[in-house]
């Protein structure tokens, strides 16, 4: 039963463009995939806008529809790709470089439509990202001709490929470690900085610039500061464009908000978490040089803190001992090991321990991610939901949040908050999980 009434929301007719900013191991991985799904050759596993359901009223009524049949979503049939890369390959190239999905089985029967998406050339600078070269590479006298130069390409793409809508996901390296400074404070000062080319303004700001000016749906896969300061946040919203961000929760730190929690809710102590990853990605071979692992560091090591509350809870996590690395290790390719040692605490103090050995494939974790946030944001596009979209954080390792509020790293909290947002915009109650009712007498 509706108790509320629901937001209008455009419907999603026509194509959707989706604009990865990157064209490596990840974005061929989805782009594949999507195509691979679109010809019934696999399923979309991993993905909530194509499997998932959603529970409406309460328990005895029976009601669980598809998501994406209870609001109306993008569908994979309309959905057209594009991408910029500063490495020329076309997505048939970087798929078989990236090496992640099986040559037979998943490329070379849609070669074809692969080798039709060539990067365009990318706003790049070696010094963002100092493990890579790049020669498809834009040029330009200012950072803001470079941005101009994006939204050109944005324009060119939505004409040449007839698109309805666009949305834009950072699906590239990660930068390096950049504090927000006087150049991200204000739009203003953004844009001045961008005439000055500025070196805190990094290439994936343009990126975020150039699609927010355009219209375009952004979010940042990667943890480096693009759209998460005041200057981007508040164009966001001026111009009615969601944004959101960062960095795609996929391995160990998912497993970590499903563990932390836990913990928290059985009051059960943590003296030291200890997380190890072995990667031979070219993510691991970027991730290898300090400058862009600080940057994934500060986006891995926030979560503890935020879901365990030391301030609150001093005598359980105040002296935890939190630690994560990440090792450039070839042989593994995009098979990624994620090690954890957590040290508990029990009754009365006693000590024990949890190892976590998580064998998992990067690329193969994130690409539901990539679809499930193109297809979303496009929904929060077209039911005006601009700024911050903070009910998609389930996402994202580090979400973005409105200033002064902290965020919400509970994968389940996340999930609740995700359904609940879906039945808010169809005008659906919203779940609480009280249940009392079931026990009443009148
Ligand atoms: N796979 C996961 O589970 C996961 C999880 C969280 C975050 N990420 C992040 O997603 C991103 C992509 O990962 P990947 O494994 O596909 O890496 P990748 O190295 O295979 O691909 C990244 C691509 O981005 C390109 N690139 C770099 N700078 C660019 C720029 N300025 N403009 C356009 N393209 C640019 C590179 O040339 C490369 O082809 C990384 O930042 C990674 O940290 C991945």
């Amino acid at each position: 039963m509706a108790d509320q009434t629901a937001r209008a929301i455009a419907p999603a007719q026509g194509k959707l463009g989706v604009l990865c900013v990157g064209l490596g191991a990840v974005a061929t991985t989805f782009i594949a995939g999507v195509e691979n799904v679109r010809r019934g050759a696999a399923k979309p596993i991993g993905s909530l806008t194509q499997m998932g359901t959603i529970r409406l009223g309460k328990r005895t009524e029976g009601r669980a529809p598809l998501i994406r049949e209870f609001v109306s979503l993008a569908s994979l049939d309309d959905l057209v790709f594009g991408a910029w890369d500063p490495i020329p390959h076309n997505a048939y190239e970087a798929a078989l470089h990236a090496g992640v999905l099986d040559k037979h089985e998943h490329i070379e029967p849609i070669a074809g439509f692969l080798k039709g998406i060539a990067p365009m050339p990318a706003v790049f600078e070696q010094s963002y990202v100092k493990r890579l070269e790049g020669v498809n590479v834009k040029t330009g006298k200012t950072k803001r001709d470079l941005a101009e130069q994006l939204r050109q390409d944005i324009r060119d793409f939505k004409k040449k490929h007839k698109c309805d809508r666009l949305v834009m996901i950072w699906c590239a390296s990660t930068e390096i470690f950049i504090a927000p400074g006087p150049a991200h404070w204000s739009l203003d000062a953004f844009e001045k900085a961008m005439d000055a080319n500025d070196p805190t303004v990094a290439p994936s700001m343009l990126y975020a610039w150039a699609a927010i000016m355009e219209g375009v749906p952004y979010a940042n896969g990667a943890p480096n500061l693009s759209c998460d300061f005041p200057a981007l946040e508040q164009l966001a919203k001026d111009k009615g464009v969601p944004i959101g961000g960062k960095d795609f929760k996929t391995g160990q730190t998912m497993m970590k908000t499903v563990l932390a929690p836990m913990f928290k809710a059985r009051m059960l102590g943590v003296a030291g978490w200890y997380s190890t990853n072995i990667l031979g990605n070219r993510d691991g071979e970027v991730l290898d040089d300090p400058e862009s692992f600080k940057t994934k560091e500060e986006s891995k090591l926030g979560v503890l803190e935020h879901i365990l509350q030391p301030q609150l809870y001093p005598e359980l996590y105040g002296k935890m001992y939190h630690k994560v690395r990440i090792n450039y290790y070839p042989p593994r390719g995009d098979n990624k090991e994620g090690w954890d040692n957590i040290d508990i605490v029990g009754w009365l103090g006693y000590p024990m321990q949890i190892k976590v050995d998580f064998l998992c494939r990067d690329s193969i974790l994130a690409a539901p991610l990539v679809l499930d946030l193109a297809i979303f944001f496009d929904l929060a596009q077209r039911a005006g939901m601009s700024g911050i979209q903070e009910w998609l954080s389930f996402y994202f390792k580090s979400p973005q949040t409105a200033p002064g509020l902290y965020p919400e790293h509970d994968l389940f909290i996340q999930h609740t908050k995700l359904k609940n947002t879906l039945r808010y915009l169809k005008g659906e109650q919203q779940i609480t999980h009280l249940g009392i009712e079931y026990y009443q007498e009148s």
